[in-house]
């Protein structure tokens, strides 16, 4: 007879590309440990973590910390630290925290097994990115699964001056295509619907590949892969995405029409100050684009307030760009010095109360933004994949639209993972209230908008 399996707790932090390398991470331990959802039932509890703000860095020193009285409790318990805060602080953290038994890297997920063996002996360190970014086997998915995140593209050669990203995740580095398509067949053959690609840059894939493959070609053999329903991607640097590329958006059914573009700064003073390589002229001139070769298109952005040297008539243009583009959602953070990074050691820092107080005004206006975007969906019938329960009501079902908006409605669990029409009835701050379109009241005659019989990130 087979041993019972250890239990796994993975705490996860950060962006989409966490959430993957967390269930990348349940996947290479699965001989060993079945995933729990329970901290205190756990024999090993990771912590992947997300080095991009200091705010992000401070809630994961204040959880391991908090990780001490679960520890003499379970004294057989292997406590782990993964992900960019491993990989910036490595050794610092195994001596800051004497209860804490491994640290591994971002590149370190596919040794994981090995290292948490040898962690059951004595501590273990694993931040090396020397050796560049191992082979990832394709993954697998029990059936059931409506819809899945898959990296296709590691690591950044950017170096935007705000940000860690290049010096914990590494150098640019894309997963052979051959690998991917594998890897979205083994879902679509569990049943899943919906493709998310992942890479700090998507638009630069291919690059240094044996094999030359672009993103817009990557993108064109996924499209083809029967049961594929909806194919996502992020995220774009404005600076790559080509016209070749915002041609799909009406060429390719599964490609869903929503664009993550972080713009970060309105102003060209910034930007250049950025290193981002474009400037709100060029930005502009893409989004028009995007929007006249698929006028439905729904646009997200990424912006950063109160970067080094940022006066309140940068702040303005970043306003004025807002407003102009209308997103349908931001993303918006205040600069937050990151060490190694050169905008860390630009003068004119500027001070917590500027920074709070742009903050504050930039997200009163996208909120009005988000609330107007929403409002103009009310009364339209859309395609929704049904992910779950809503996370507000247990008596109702939350999934998202193609344009990416998040929709929640009355129904049977037997949706759950579906395609299905429901008719949006109500708009709110963060998401729409629907109904499903199977009831009678809402077999409108109105067209169908989006959805399966036309063909549509982070
Ligand atoms: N300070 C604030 N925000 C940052 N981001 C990246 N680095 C920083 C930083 N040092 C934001 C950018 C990026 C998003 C993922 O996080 O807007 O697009
Ligand atoms: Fe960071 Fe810039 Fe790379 Fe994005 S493109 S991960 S912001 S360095």
């Amino acid at each position: 007879m087979s041993r019972p399996k250890k239990k796994v707790y993975i705490k996860t932090f950060g962006c989409q590309m966490n959430v993957a390398d967390s269930e990348q991470m349940a996947q290479v331990l699965a001989p060993d440990f079945v995933p729990t959802d329970e901290p205190a039932e756990a024999d090993l509890y990771l912590v992947n973590t997300c080095a991009i703000r200091k705010k992000s860095e401070q809630k994961v020193r204040s959880l391991l910390g908090s990780l001490k009285a679960l520890k003499r409790r379970r004294p057989h318990l292997i406590l782990g630290v993964g992900g960019c805060v491993a990989q910036q602080e490595g050794e610092r953290l195994l001596a800051a925290i004497p209860h804490l038994d491994l640290v591994f890297g971002t590149h370190g997920i596919y040794r994981l097994p090995e290292l948490v063996r040898r962690a059951s002996q004595e501590r273990q360190l694993d931040v090396d990115l020397s050796a560049g970014f191992p082979e990832t086997p394709p993954r697998r998915w029990p059936s059931g699964a409506a819809q899945t995140l898959v990296t296709i593209m590691q690591g950044c050669d950017n170096y935007c001056s705000f940000c860690v990203v290049p010096y914990v995740r590494g150098r640019e580095h894309s997963r052979p295509p051959a690998e991917i398509v594998a890897e979205v067949q083994n879902f679509l053959a569990a049943g899943g619907k919906e493709v998310t690609l992942l890479g700090q840059n998507v638009n630069s894939y291919g690059r240094g590949l044996d094999e030359p493959v672009t993103f817009p070609q990557l993108l064109q053999r996924l499209a083809e892969l029967p049961g594929l329903a909806r194919l996502r991607f992020a995220t774009s640097h404005p600076k790559d995405l080509s016209d070749e590329l915002i041609g799909l958006f009406t060429e390719l059914k599964p490609l869903c029409e929503h664009l993550h573009l972080p713009v970060q700064s309105g102003s060209n003073r910034i930007l250049s100050a950025m290193n981002r390589s474009y400037t709100r002229e060029h930005y502009l001139a893409k989004i028009e684009k995007l929007r006249h070769t698929s006028p439905g298109i729904s646009l997200s952005t990424d912006i950063i307030v109160g970067f080094p040297g940022e006066t309140e008539a940068d702040f303005q243009d970043t306003l004025h760009l807002v407003k102009k583009v209308s997103f349908h959602q931001a993303y918006c953070f205040k600069y937050s010095p990151r060490p190694q990074t050169r905008a860390a050691d630009l003068p004119d820092q500027l001070p917590e109360e500027v920074k709070a107080e742009r903050l504050a005004r930039l997200l009163d206006l996208q909120n009005d933004l988000t609330l107007a975007a929403h409002r103009r969906l009310v009364g339209q019938i859309r395609e929704v994949l049904v992910e779950g329960e809503s996370k507000r009501s247990k008596e109702e079902l939350s999934g998202r639209l193609r344009t990416n908006q998040v929709v929640n409605f009355s129904g049977p669990q037997e949706l759950v993972g579906e395609l299905v029409h429901v008719e949006i009835t109500e708009a709110n701050p963060h998401s729409l209230k629907a109904r499903w379109a199977a009831e009678p009241s809402a077999r409108s005659r109105r067209p169908v908008v989006g959805g399966t019989p036309r063909r549509l990130s982070c």
